[in-house]
């Protein structure tokens, strides 16, 4: 089986300002995506494709709560070794960073903080079975300008590549998700920091293009979201709630609530007087009193809910939230409240950060 040759490299360094106020006190590819951090599918995407040698990118800031999440990889069947990335220089800076780990051998990049709806075996066998020097995947966005961008001819050869271009002459942008030669070392050996001051990776597979390599792409079939922002964080939640949960209820659920559709209740949470309509995700230790829980909704560990209405919200751990008549499209983060006393009935929409009190 030759996939087990090929290397991982996982990033999970930078900034994460655009998760603003949430990723201030975490790191964005631990946000969670029906209570489970985004790079927990990033890493079930490795193991299932047969990648068991995985770096993982890591900062000051957030390194150690990436290790804490992750340990030495063997709950997903990988060993996991991690390289810091002083500062955040770029996705190919992340990759001279990590040279020592992949040596010569062929690797999958994948960024830390994507999320797509399918496995990538089929793109891992694709790629080993080619004798291309990068190979890239691709999806039509409506925001290209927010994008690295690629011009591909009718055989799905990339002719040009180009980050975040002013004026897009494509749709097609590059999913976080590269396979490399160790060709793409030269590479990134001749190319310059780019206006933000980074060194980019397009540039890098640029450069290979310049160099007359081969460089193929396939597009995505499924959805792809990159959850760089509460809107997609949002949808990402909808996603994946409505693609793979299933019901499963361990905690309790008094006579006087009802439960209907795709609901997952963790160990040692209780629904009281309460009414619950999947899909809906709840992690453990949750109280749920006198409310109502609607569609595409995921609270985490340790939530309290009482008197409340929500729908389509994401509630990190032992957020609470009462009286409040109605929440909808809200990010709740950790250890936050959302309190009403009295006042008027309306519906809030909110982005609230860690360790946050609001009172309305
Ligand atoms: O999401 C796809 C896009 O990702 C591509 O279309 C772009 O071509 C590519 O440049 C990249 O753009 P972003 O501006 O969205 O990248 P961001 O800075 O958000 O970083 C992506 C991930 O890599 C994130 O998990 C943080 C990590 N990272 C980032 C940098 C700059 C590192 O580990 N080290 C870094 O130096």
């Amino acid at each position: 089986m030759k996939s087990a040759e090929l290397k991982g490299l996982v990033l999970s360094g930078g900034r994460g300002t655009r998760l603003r106020p949430l990723t201030y006190t975490a790191a964005k590819q631990l946000v969670p995506v029906a209570n489970r951090p985004i790079l927990y599918y990033v890493l079930d995407n490795l193991s299932e494709a047969g990648i068991h040698d995985v770096g993982m990118i890591i900062s000051p800031e957030t390194g150690n709560a990436i290790q804490d999440a992750v340990e030495d990889g063997s709950r997903w069947g990988i060993k996991v070794q991690y390289i810091l990335q002083n500062e955040p220089l770029g996705l190919a800076h992340a990759v001279k960073v990590a040279r020592a780990f992949l040596g010569m051998s062929p690797f999958l990049m994948y960024l830390g903080d994507n999320l797509i709806g399918s496995g990538i075996r089929g793109f891992c066998d694709s790629f080993e079975k080619s004798n291309a020097d990068a190979t890239i995947l691709l999806k039509e966005v409506s925001n290209p300008s927010s994008f690295g961008i690629a011009e591909v001819n009718g055989e799905g050869q990339v002719l040009r590549l180009v980050e975040k271009p002013r004026e897009p002459r494509s749709n097609l942008a590059l999913v976080g998700i590269y396979f490399f030669s160790s060709k793409i070392h030269e590479a990134i050996d001749r190319i310059r920091p780019s206006p933000r001051g980074e060194l980019e990776i397009t540039d890098a597979i640029q450069e290979l293009l310049e160099q007359g390599r081969n460089v193929l792409s396939h597009q995505l079939d499924g959805w792809w979201l990159d959850t760089g922002k509460k809107d997609d964080l949002l949808t990402a939640n909808s996603v994946v709630l409505d693609e793979w949960v299933k019901r499963q209820l361990v905690g309790e659920v008094d006579g006087e609530s009802q439960v209907s559709g795709r609901v997952r209740l963790g160990k040692g949470s209780k629904v009281i007087r309460s009414t619950i309509r999947g899909p809906v995700v709840i992690g453990d230790n949750v109280q749920v009193e006198g409310s109502f829980i609607g569609p595409f909704t995921s609270i985490g560990n340790g939530c309290r809910i009482l008197s409340s209405v929500m729908e389509h919200c994401v509630l990190l751990e032992n957020a609470r939230i009462e009286n409040v008549d109605r929440l909808e499209d809200s990010l709740v983060g950790k250890g936050s409240s959302v309190i009403r006393n009295r006042g008027s009935h309306q519906a809030y929409r909110l982005m609230i950060g860690d360790d946050s009190e609001v009172l309305v």
